[in-house]
């Protein structure tokens, strides 16, 4: 049972979820780089009514990012060139942790790098100083805005599935791999990830964008080009998680564009297990908490006993399915 969700007097639908033997209070996290490490949302949101809170990149060293213009606001989204700025696994592990490890609510660790070894040793580290909340890792292989943000690990089937089987080595937590949008097809990676032993994938992250100020003539982000989050990108990253749930059997965590119930549902139905709330968070930092009441209702509404039923029940046509698609 869920505590905290309206419950309107009926019997509360299930909407504990597993990934393999980690069971969540509900399917919603809050994505990587939206949410900090935490403590910047914690007085408007009730974080423990959070299935979980997936944490900030860390890289071995801080980073202090890119310079300004980081942010633009586009049409449906926004674009970010934030350049993984963040604390650097010491200060993760000697601050973050100890401070999140007093909510009742899962924490995943996000981790980028530029290297196989910085993954690694990022990854022993924090391991080393697990708290007990700490249920697993999001390997950021997919960050668009900086040169060594892992995505030449992402854009590469081989790299990735190389970089997968290694830190599998290191870990019997979660071990989840954060696809990028920015390949031809996502199938192949989902594959890799599978056969390297990830006990989940999460898509999507950013895609790449641009804009330009048409008075200067100068593009609007520092780094010319960053990464378009929010719900421009939701129609993709529905298609996205819909081809990879064609293509592996792993489980998939829905990321892109979420805003409420109903985009949730979509990603379920598509075949996601949970989702991740990004950009919505920067509009109201409760949205996690919204969607997931806003979930409680519809399926009260719809008379579905347990959130895992909506889970890949996409209906396709056997003619269409039969042409392939
Ligand atoms: C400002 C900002 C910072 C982000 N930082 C990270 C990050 O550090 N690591 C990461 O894996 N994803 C990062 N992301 C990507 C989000 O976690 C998410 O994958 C993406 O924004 C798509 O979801 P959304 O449309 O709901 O925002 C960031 C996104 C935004 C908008």
């Amino acid at each position: 049972m869920t505590e905290g969700f309206k419950s309107n007097g009926q019997a509360h639908p299930e909407m504990r979820v597993r990934l393999r033997d980690v069971e969540f209070k509900n399917p919603v996290l809050v994505a990587s780089g939206t949410f900090g490490y935490g403590a910047e949302a914690k007085q408007y949101c009730d974080i423990e009514q959070l299935g979980g809170i997936v944490t900030k990149s860390v890289s071995w060293k801080p980073r202090p990012g890119n310079p300004p213009h980081r942010i633009i606001e586009t049409a449906s989204g926004m674009l970010n060139s934030i350049g993984l700025a963040n604390v650097g696994v010491h200060s993760f592990v000697s601050e973050k942790l100890p401070y999140l490890a007093k909510f009742d609510t899962k924490i995943i660790a996000n981790i980028a790098a530029s290297s196989m070894e910085e993954y690694r040793n990022v990854l022993e580290h924090i391991e080393e100083h697990a708290t007990p909340n700490l249920v697993g890792y999001e390997i950021n292989i997919s960050c668009p805005n900086v040169k060594d943000g892992g995505l030449s690990f992402g854009t590469s089937v081989e790299r990735t599935e190389e970089l997968t089987a290694l830190l599998r080595q290191s870990t019997d937590k979660l071990l989840i791999i954060k696809l990028t949008p920015n390949v031809t097809s996502v199938a192949p990676f989902a594959q890799a990830c599978e056969r390297a032993g990830a006990d989940a994938i999460s898509l999507i992250n950013t895609l790449v964008g641009m804009s330009i100020d048409i008075y200067t003539r100068e593009p609007r982000l520092n780094t010319v080009t960053g990464g378009l989050s929010g719900p421009a990108i939701k129609p993709i990253a529905l298609a996205q998680v819909y081809q990879a749930r064609k293509a592996c059997k792993l489980p998939i965590i829905g990321i892109g564009g979420i805003a409420t119930a109903e985009d949730t549902v979509e990603f379920l139905i598509a075949g996601a297990s949970m989702v991740q709330i990004g950009t919505a968070n920067f509009v109201h930092p409760d949205a996690g908490i919204r969607v997931a009441n806003g979930l409680v209702e519809y399926l009260h509404k719809q008379k579905i006993a347990a959130v895992g039923e909506l889970v890949n029940s996409l209906t396709v046509r056997a003619e269409l399915k039969a042409a392939g698609w």
